[in-house]
């Protein structure tokens, strides 16, 4: 399955749903997950993100395991997205922002 990491946060600029074959992205308030039951791993989202947030299970960032368990956690609450909608105001400012699992709202 794919993931979808910290970069994410507060960006959450919805390219990546646009693409997905089986509507498996799942929206919050401020950060997009992917629902590991329902990906069929085509790859198609990975390059759609433009700030590099989604990864494969096995390869995510060092640090950032713990989003595999909270991509899986959070899809189970949250409602699924499948069309794009334009980004928070101030998501160019979160871009290369690290440390941002704190902000992130359920
Ligand atoms: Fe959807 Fe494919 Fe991305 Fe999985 S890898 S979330 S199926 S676009
Ligand atoms: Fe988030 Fe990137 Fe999609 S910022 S909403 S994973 S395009």
């Amino acid at each position: 399955t794919f993931v979808v990491t910290e970069s994410c946060i507060k960006c959450k600029y919805t390219d990546c749903v646009e693409v997905c074959p089986v509507d498996c992205f799942h929206e919050g308030p401020n950060f997009l997950v992917i629902n590991p039951e329902e990906c069929i791993d085509c790859t198609l989202c990975e390059p759609e993100c433009p700030v590099n947030a989604i990864y494969p299970e096995d390869d995510v960032p060092r640090g950032q395991e713990l989003y595999v368990a909270l991509n899986a956690e959070l899809a189970a609450l949250w409602p699924v997205i499948a069309t794009r909608k334009d980004p928070p105001p101030d998501a160019a400012e979160w871009d290369d922002m690290t440390g941002k699992l704190p902000l992130l709202e359920r």
